[in-house]
């Protein structure tokens, strides 16, 4: 069979991002343009800043991805592209970008799902990798546990309540002063505190369902800092860390590990922002070694929000014939599974 080249846009939070992808699952070059630094001084992402930075980086970023992946335009064989789930404006400047790219390529467009897109990043990790296996996804705006039945055929089997686990990270790093964005600052001054020193709430919906809830968790973080501030005593605040991350930490795996036996399969896949986190990684590879579990994570690069694996995941829609319309639209609110 001929070979694939995809080249894959990226741009629905705070990322510019353009990578060439052969086969799905090789990685000829992967650009991505962060736009964090822009955005801590607001303490977290303005959409139209956001947008507007898109519009100045995306052509650069895609003219540097033409280059490193050293190929001519006339080897690509699709332009792919995420329109959902995201920030509009965000995500209209990648839409529009790869509409009148593929337009002058005269190559099909593919409409591409953010989040199915984290779940793809497993596949350029592990090239083994097929479906069925569950797939547990955190990111800034997400959290599912995911039966992953086939490349496009998935079973949500939990979701958050309410918000999500990087949000979570977010908000309770900027009640301590920790800056944008707060998953990474955590989990760094976390390795500094006991997670046993402050018990807060499970962050799980009910016990009988497979369904997050971390609202609650954030706002007794909230409260607890609030009321030792007006006792006037000094905030621990790599002990706070510690303690929440864990609290986030157990449910994650709990809850991954209750879905994996539920369906009898033997691979877990992390995808997301969160999937760097370095108590997850430890927490779930030692449970999975107990539980004889495999343990799949995508590299820190590849967990963050990036153009490979929407590459990725436009190859296998590719293969089987799917094709978006000129007039695909952005989908802010698009689900996982949805089209
Ligand atoms: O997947 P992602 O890059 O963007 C979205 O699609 O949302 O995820 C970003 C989220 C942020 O909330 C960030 O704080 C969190 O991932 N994050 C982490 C870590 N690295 C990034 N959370 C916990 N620990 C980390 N090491
Ligand atoms: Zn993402």
């Amino acid at each position: 069979m001929k070979d694939v080249y995809i080249l894959a846009i990226e741009s629905s939070c705070d990322e510019t991002a353009c990578s060439i992808v052969k086969n799905g699952r090789e990685v000829l070059s992967n650009i991505i343009s962060s736009q964090i630094e822009i955005h801590q001084k607001f303490g977290g992402v303005v959409p139209e800043v956001a947008s507007r930075k898109h519009v100045e980086n995306i052509t650069g970023v895609v003219e540097l991805a033409m280059k490193e992946a050293n190929i001519e335009r006339e080897d690509i064989d699709a332009v792919a592209v995420t329109y959902g789930p995201g920030l509009v404006g965000a995500l209209l400047v990648g839409l529009q970008f790869a509409k009148g790219f593929a337009f002058s390529l005269g190559v099909p467009l593919i409409g591409v799902n953010h989040i199915e897109g984290h779940i793809a990043a497993n596949y350029i990790q592990y090239k083994e990798l097929e479906p069925p296996f569950v797939s547990l996804v955190v990111s800034g705006g997400h959290t599912f546990v995911v039966h992953v039945k086939d490349y496009d055929d998935f079973e949500v089997m939990g979701e958050t309540r309410d918000d999500a686990a990087g949000e979570a990270f977010d908000k309770v790093a900027r009640a301590m002063g920790l800056g944008y964005p707060g998953g990474p600052k955590i989990d760094q001054i976390a390795k500094e505190g006991n997670p046993l020193a402050i018990k807060f709430p499970k962050a799980n919906f009910h016990e009988d369902t497979l369904d997050f809830s971390f609202s609650g968790l954030k706002s007794a973080v909230l409260n607890y800092l609030n009321s030792e501030k007006q006792r006037g005593n000094e905030i621990n605040v790599p002990d706070v860390s510690a303690s929440f991350q864990h609290a986030v930490v157990s449910v994650l795996v709990e809850n991954a590990m209750k879905t994996i036996k539920s369906r009898n399969l033997d691979k877990i896949a992390v995808a997301g922002g969160v999937a760097s986190n370095s108590s997850l990684r430890k927490a779930l590879l030692q449970k999975g070694e107990e539980e004889n579990v495999r343990i799949l994570f995508p590299d820190a690069i590849l967990c963050t929000d990036n153009a490979a694996m929407i590459g990725s995941a436009a190859y296998f829609q590719f293969i089987k014939g799917y094709r978006s319309g000129n007039d695909l639209n952005a989908k802010p609110g698009l689900s996982l599974g949805g089209r």
